[in-house]
């Protein structure tokens, strides 16, 4: 058995602890209605030490990062907020531009985490993280990630950024897919990358069978335990999407427990990939 109490960890190599379990953004700010749940949702995620905010320029085209500023008004030192450029707006000077009409809708002068969204090949790498670097360096972005990069592609990142190194990669990650096992993970874990699983439950997916039998003796529900083991390895966070603030709250209350070996070899076996 091995205990987990805390909900933080070291992220990668940045020497910062992040929130394990956060809080996605996609589809926040689409729809004018649902703008103060969104808010309210975020905020109370924040209360509960989902720190981790994830968004992106793309998601509500700047609108998910609106709702965001929103949410962390007057409380932005408590949030750690990632957000992404998209591939099409990263050459060297799309990315700075890019960053800082992010800086501008989330209503701070930095973020902690800057991103590649995917690798496109639009734009050369090389003039996609000189602009990173210079962000760093700068002091608009903390640190610097890629999201949905294979091993070769977060090698040629690497290799581009020169003496700063790559904090994370963000791909898909939930029992369904755990097509990163096999390279994306071992790599990550070897260069002391996090790896941030985005889609864990995807997209609110039912859970059935050694989950949900699991979830049932230790009190819990079957999407904490599915987190729960999303994260069970140091350089693994999760990044789940809530507007409810039920979600939100069974999404914060899945590390306050434990999965014995034998839980996580069930859970494995059943979702091989
Ligand atoms: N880098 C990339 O390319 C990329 C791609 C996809 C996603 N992402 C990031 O990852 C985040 C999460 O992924 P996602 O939004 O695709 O999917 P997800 O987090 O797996 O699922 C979100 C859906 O699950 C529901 N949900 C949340 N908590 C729940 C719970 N405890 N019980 C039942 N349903 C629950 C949500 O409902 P409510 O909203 O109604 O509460 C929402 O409909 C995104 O929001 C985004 O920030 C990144």
């Amino acid at each position: 058995m091995y205990t987990r109490r805390v909900i933080s960890r070291p992220f990668g190599i940045t020497g910062v602890e992040a929130a394990v379990v956060g809080q996605g953004t996609w589809h926040m700010g689409e729809d004018r209605k649902l703008r103060k749940d969104e808010i309210a949702a975020l905020s109370f995620g924040l209360d509960l030490g989902l720190t981790h905010i994830d968004t992106a320029e793309m998601y509500a085209d700047g609108g998910a990062e609106e709702i965001v500023a929103e949410a962390v008004a007057g409380r932005r030192h408590e949030a750690f907020i990632a957000t992404k450029v998209m591939p099409s707006n990263a050459s060297y000077r799309g990315t700075i531009e890019a960053c800082e009409r992010s800086l501008k809708r989330l209503r701070t002068d930095h973020v902690d985490l800057y991103l590649l969204h995917w690798w496109s090949g639009r734009h050369a790498i090389a003039d996609t993280m000189r602009a990173m670097a210079e962000l760093c360096a700068a002091g608009k972005t903390r640190f610097v990630g890629v999201s949905n990069l294979d091993v070769a592609q977060m090698e040629a990142a690497q290799g581009a950024l020169g003496g700063i190194r790559l904090a994370c990669n963000q791909v898909l990650y939930h029992l369904r897919d755990r097509a990163i096992e096999t390279d994306v993970l071992p790599h990550c874990e070897r260069e002391r990358m996090a790896v941030v699983g985005y889609t864990p439950l995807a997209r609110g997916g039912f859970m059935r069978g050694t989950v949900a039998d699991i979830a049932k003796r230790l009190g819990k529900t079957p999407r904490q335990v599915a987190l729960n083991f999303l994260t069970r390895r140091p350089a693994l966070f999760t990044i789940p999407k809530a507007a409810r603030p039920e979600h939100v709250r069974e999404n914060a209350g899945a590390l306050d427990f434990t999965l014995t070996p034998e839980d996580l070899s069930a859970v494995d076996a059943e979702y091989r990939s």
